[in-house]
């Protein structure tokens, strides 16, 4: 992927009301799960609804790099012939996952339970982000590193084990990325790989393991926390998966439609499995008018029409234990509290730190060169509303899609406009962002 050698900068300025009816792409973790669970199991998987997405894209390459057949038979259609577990080949090159953790990650734990040395690689900003996290537990299962770049960065070459050990692993954050690394190294491993969680993350993985066929068993642990056991060795099978819209991308037009006045906003489609949903939780005690409509659970994840109409904001405390299920949408939710009448705590938000930017930072450069008020203190972000934005800043994106689309939805309804350095980043996630906001009716030039 060749990003940033021709930055594409834009500006957005209010425009008055946004409306429309929109559907936003595929759920990016539900894809790139489907991809690699398809790989992993024998016989057809058939992908409807697939995010193309640049960081997916770069996991349906990484699984025909290691042997399985990924053909795109449509828009959005895709169709995946396994190899089995434990069928990987050896990459003739380097994985390249560009911007994305995610598929990096979840690609690590597989390639740690089958017996071939792969090297992964990335873009900038994967290259600075933690690895040690998820090569903890994977070497306890008996894969090894034998190179990487500094403080064991990317890039980095694994040697999957040979005979993988099941273990029981204690997540030391709320990462649903660790704990889907883990499971898929111990699909390869006798007996019963076990996964603690103190904060439940998203569970995709799970349950899509259990649509695959695999043996999956979740209990509560603790207030917040949950036991994944996943017994070993089992025989995938090929499968049907229907991707539900992203809340995390839906998130952007939502918090659009609520700041710009008058706008009525419908989104179909959005995923509303509760270990996503925080962001809603939050907007709604801020005030937010969001009609939920036409539940269904058809498809293995719920799913919903949300109906948005501008409304005057309040600001709010948001506890720390909410974060997991809010975690990539901490940039837009502080433009919304920035619109809001009030102050606005967003407490526990370490892990802004290392994502594909360090988020907590360029969340509050992005806020302040805009005239808002924002404080960072210890792992909280602070943002002081005024009901209004002055707007006028230019907004550094730091190779960061969300830090992009979050500045240009402060646009739509800031005093003056906001300008992004680049949004070449928006196509790791989100392709059609720019002309689907402009459908709405946003102004970007
Ligand atoms: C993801 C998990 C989250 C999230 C990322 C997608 C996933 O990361 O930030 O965008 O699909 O598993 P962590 O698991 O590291 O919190």
């Amino acid at each position: 992927m060749s990003h940033s050698d021709q930055p594409t900068p834009l500006q957005s300025r209010s425009s008055g009301p946004l409306s429309g009816r929109v559907r936003v792409p595929g759920d990016k973790s539900i894809s790139h799960r489907a991809l690699i669970l398809g790989a992993l199991a024998v016989g057809e998987t058939r992908i409807s609804g697939l995010l193309e997405g640049e960081d997916v894209l770069n996991t349906a390459k990484a699984m025909r790099a290691l042997g399985a057949q990924v053909e795109r038979t449509g828009e959005g259609a895709w169709t995946v012939h396994g190899v089995g577990v434990g069928g990987f080949k050896a990459p003739d090159a380097p994985l390249d996952f560009g911007n994305s953790g995610t598929g990096c990650r979840l690609a690590m734990g597989a390639v740690a339970g089958s017996p071939i040395v792969a090297t992964f690689d990335g873009d900038a900003s994967l290259r600075k982000r933690p690895m040690r996290r998820i090569l903890d537990p994977l070497e306890l299962m008996g894969s090894k590193v034998t190179s990487s770049g500094d403080s064991g960065r990317l890039p980095m070459t694994l040697q999957g084990a040979r005979d993988p050990l099941p273990i029981v692993y204690r997540t030391p954050v709320a990462s649903a990325q660790i704990k889907s690394a883990v499971l898929l190294a111990g699909l390869s491993a006798p007996g019963v790989t076990t996964v603690i969680e103190t904060e439940a993350s998203r569970d995709h993985t799970e349950l899509m393991l259990s649509h695959f066929g695999a043996h999956v068993v979740t209990t509560n642990e603790g207030t917040h926390g949950r036991k994944i056991s996943l017994t070993g060795q089992p025989e995938l099978h090929g499968a049907n998966v229907v991707v539900p819209a992203d809340p995390s991308s839906a998130a952007f037009p939502i918090v659009a439609a609520l700041i710009a006045p008058g706008s009525d906003v419908v989104l179909t489609d959005v995923m509303t499995n509760p270990l996503r949903t925080g962001l809603f939780t939050t907007l709604r005690e801020m005030g937010a008018s969001i009609e939920e409509s036409h539940q269904r659970n058809d498809t293995g994840e719920p799913m919903a029409q949300f109906r948005i109409r501008a409304s005057q904001l309040r600001g709010v405390e948001v506890p720390p234990e909410r974060a997991p299920s809010m975690i990539d949408e901490y940039l837009v939710l502080a433009v919304a509290a920035a619109f809001a009448e009030g102050t606005t705590t967003m407490r526990g938000l370490q892990e802004l730190r290392v994502k594909e930017s360090d988020r907590l930072q360029a969340t509050a450069d992005m806020l302040r060169v805009n005239g808002v008020q924002v404080e960072i203190s210890g792992d909280d972000m602070i943002v002081v509303g005024k009901g209004h934005v002055p707007g006028g800043g230019l907004v550094a994106t730091h190779m960061d899609h969300r830090i992009a689309m979050s500045a240009l939805v402060m646009g739509t309804a800031a005093d003056a406009p906001v300008k992004v350095d680049d949004t070449t980043f928006i196509a790791t996630s989100f392709p059609d962002f720019i002309p689907m906001m402009r459908a709405l009716g946003a102004d970007l030039t």
